[in-house]
């Protein structure tokens, strides 16, 4: 149910009445997050608090913690939905995927069903709430402030759906395939199916990736309400993120030979196995996590769950040579599940950020004694046939972690999920790493998961008992694209007075530290089974290190920024994940008018172990990766280099010494020319598809402007609309849905949207004094 949804902000009387009159409130698709239309607001949510994790003892105002935008509040939703035929042997379902939060839903004026926790998963019968004919669907949205660390996003921001079947059929969310043995030539596929009726026959087939069938089976035996079969898949092709090969089951449920259900469940065959010492493997594989975490957010589009979007981040996230994604701090999405058993990550599926214990006031610790064990059952039953899926973490930094209750609490959780789910084990993000030495809580925990103190990880692993620990969360160093600060120096909390961090990746929290000090742990301890970096992608609210200086809205965590461009950082992860490709990456940029002279560093990315640095074509020596500190280790630095414009060129060599690529980079002259770049030139013509353009400005040789700040306008014409745009500045509070928005560090990236119609796409854009660039998509029917 996507199209045609009313909507409306506030407190209104009777809004969940059939004949309410809805018509003038405003029309929305569904996903959709009211608040990310802004505008920004200093007021909003502003926090007067001391955040106890950070170490924080005194009070501050802390603004765009949760991204200044205005999620606070009532509001409602309604729809019309047609029940054309209602048969008494039917029941009818309404899914929902999400909804931020507390939704109240009402069928028809009546009550049917309610829901605490915004990120959960959700169902109700309501058979008996509904009418043929035209039926009214309202859901009551309420949002408290002080309830989040992030941007929440706000509304129907997940997918829900009707679903009208027979009585007789499979229970929602009650299939469970697993496969429990794998040989060469075998392996076992059980298949658990909960089902409701009398008389029952199940028929299973499975086929593969071409849609051949591998194998099939029938049984009667029930037991108590629950099917379980085995089928045997000869020759299975194994799940891995280098080869995510799918299997589907087909599943037919007859009752007295007459069908009345069938569902398509997709898995993979894939063993995981985690033990002391030796770590994780994957199909009798050691594997580290190469992995980051990600906030539900999308930039730009806020919360309003989009594939094309996840898509995309999923695609640069594998270029970097990313295997893995932890979904901090709540439940991942359909979408980017499906997406990720697709393309090929591992992931790492987390529940809550909070458990009894508040870390924001108004947070999970209202609802978690009551709704705990429900959520947790709706995350696994609803997903653990992903084969993407490979941990559960049932909590993040709580509070939790200290005293008694929590170790019991920590427990409590894991077993729910080892009742729902015996394949897979359970970790929780640690921070109170010593506490929870002394306490147990750590020893309770299938994985213990740390994040940070990198400096406690040999202690934790001598005392806990699982011989292995995963780096749950790791760095948190900041960075603005494009930014760069002198002198070049390690820092903690570092502040400047424009609010950016520097790209020379040395910055990083008072609880954090740098990515090098992860890859050395990684490297040097096999019993490290490797890490979730502190993020992928920029996200809206926490902007540390600038919790108290307003207008910083987003975070600086990001490998990428908010509107998913790469920083600096991107490539320093891709030079060491990515095995295939070469990485050669020169940092800073080389435009530094009135730094003649001055020092300025030059930073390499490389796969390469050495290479040589030239300035206007005169060499500025040999740089070599060594042991003598994690930096040198993982980086080429040119500590001395006096900056001149000009060419600056590096030319890496192999281990034998030979030059084996180059790369150079050059000061650029004015802006003259706006150029495009997209990521996809032809989307699907579904009203959802989306084509992420880069935007930017290059001088009249071509050479891109690295500080251009032009103020651009856009304009899409054809069967396309504009979307919205980003230009990965933490704190702008230019409006993502306005046409018009300034480069940030000579970039920015504007989403063109497609319609129902199918057809050519032109998005122009312009900008004072600048040749303005143009670019055409086209919009079709067919898939691509
Ligand atoms: C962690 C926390 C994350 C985020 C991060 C910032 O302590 O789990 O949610 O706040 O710090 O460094």
């Amino acid at each position: 149910m996507t199209e045609d949804w009313k909507f409306k902000k506030g407190t209104i009387i009777n809004a969940h009445l059939k004949d309410f009159n809805d018509s003038r409130w405003e029309t929305v698709t569904v996903p959709h997050d009211w608040a990310i239309y802004g505008p920004f607001d200093k007021e909003i949510d502003k926090q007067s608090v001391a955040i106890i994790q950070n170490g924080e003892q005194v009070p501050t105002e802390k603004t765009g913690r949760t991204g200044a935008l205005p999620y606070i509040g009532q509001a409602w939703y309604r729809k019309e939905f047609l029940i054309p035929d209602l048969k008494e042997t039917q029941k009818t379902l309404i899914v929902f995927e999400g909804a931020m939060s507390q939704p109240q839903v009402f069928i028809n004026g009546r009550k049917a069903g309610s829901w605490n926790y915004g990120y959960s998963y959700f169902y109700f019968d309501i058979s008996d709430y509904i009418v043929e004919g035209e039926n009214t669907l309202a859901v009551h949205i309420s949002n408290k402030g002080e309830s989040s660390r992030w941007y929440p996003g706000a509304g129907l921001y997940r997918n829900v759906s009707i679903i009208t079947k027979n009585k007789t059929s499979f229970n929602q969310w009650g299939t469970f395939i697993t496969t429990p043995f794998i040989s060469e030539n075998k392996a076992k596929v059980k298949i658990k199916s909960k089902v409701s009726g009398n008389n029952l026959k199940l028929r299973t087939k499975i086929i593969d990736n071409e849609g051949n069938e591998v194998a099939n089976e029938s049984s009667s035996s029930l037991f108590g309400n629950e099917f379980e079969i085995n089928l045997a898949v000869l020759n299975p092709r194994l799940w891995s993120p280098e080869t995510p090969y799918l299997y589907t089951a087909i599943s037919e449920l007859y009752s007295n030979g007459e069908l009345k259900d069938k569902i398509r469940t997709r898995f993979g065959i894939r063993s995981i196995k985690y033990e002391a010492e030796k770590g994780f493997s994957l199909n009798g594989k050691i594997t580290k996590f190469k992995g980051v975490c990600l906030h539900h957010d999308l930039g730009q589009l806020g919360t309003a769950i989009n594939k094309a979007a996840l898509r995309r981040q999923l695609k640069i996230l594998k270029d970097m040579g990313a295997n893995a994604i932890r979904s901090s701090h709540n439940m991942p999405s359909f979408e980017q599940l499906e997406l990720c058993d697709e393309m090929g990550f591992m992931f790492l599926a987390e529940s809550f950020d909070e458990w009894a214990k508040p870390k924001v006031k108004n947070g999970y610790n209202r609802f978690f004694k009551e709704d705990a064990e429900k959520d947790i059952i709706n995350l696994v039953h609803a997903t653990r046939n992903h084969p993407s899926i490979v941990m559960w973490s049932s909590g993040n930094e709580v509070p939790d972690q200290w005293g008694t209750e929590g170790v019991k609490r920590a427990k409590w959780l894991q077993d729910i999920f080892h009742r729902e789910d015996p394949t897979r084990p359970v970790t929780v993000g640690m921070d109170q790493v010593k506490a929870t030495m002394e306490s147990g809580f750590g020893a309770v925990l299938d994985i213990p998961g740390l994040n940070y103190r990198v400096h406690l990880y040999e202690e934790a692993y001598d005392k806990f008992p699982q011989g292995i620990i995963l780096g749950s969360e790791t760095a948190s160093t900041v960075s603005s694209r494009g930014v760069y600060k002198f002198p070049v120096k390690k820092a903690s909390m570092k502040q400047y007075e424009d609010y950016q961090s520097s790209s020379y990746d040395l910055e990083y929290c008072s609880w954090s530290n740098l990515p090098d000090d992860d890859f050395a742990l990684q490297d040097d301890k096999d019993w490290v089974i490797g890490e979730f970096v502190w993020t992928g992608f920029d996200y809206l609210g926490e902007p540390t290190p600038y919790d108290e200086m307003w207008p910083s809205r987003s975070s600086y965590f990001g490998i990428n920024d908010l509107a998913g461009l790469p920083k600096d950082r991107f490539y320093l992860y891709r030079s060491r994940w990515n095995k295939e490709n070469e990485t050669l990456h020169i940092l800073p940029h080389w435009n530094w008018e009135g730094r003649e002279g001055k020092n300025t560093p030059v930073f390499v990315y490389t796969n390469y172990d050495s290479a040589e640095l030239f300035l206007n074509g005169k060499s500025l020596g040999v740089q070599k990766k060594n042991h003598s500190t994690p930096q040198n280790r993982y980086r080429l630095m040119w500590m001395d280099v006096k900056y001149q414009p000009g060419v600056l060129k590096v030319i890496a060599f192999n281990k034998a010494g030979e030059p084996i690529a180059e790369k150079e980079i050059k000061t650029a002259g004015a802006p003259d020319q706006i150029v495009l770049d997209a990521d996809r030139t032809t989307i699907k013509a579904d009203g959802k598809d989306l084509s992420f353009v880069t935007v930017s400005v290059v001088d009249k040789d071509g050479n891109p402007c690295p500080t251009a700040t032009n103020q651009l306008n856009f304009k899409v014409k054809g069967a396309g609309a504009y979307r919205a745009a980003c230009n990965g500045d933490p704190t702008s509070l230019e409006l993502f849905h306005q046409p018009t928005m300034k480069l940030f560090s000579g970039k920015l990236v504007v989403i063109v949207q497609s319609t129902h119609k199918s057809g050519p796409i032109e998005l122009k854009v312009t900008g004072k004094k600048l040749k303005s660039g143009k670019i055409a998509l086209n919009s079709t029917s067919s898939e691509n």
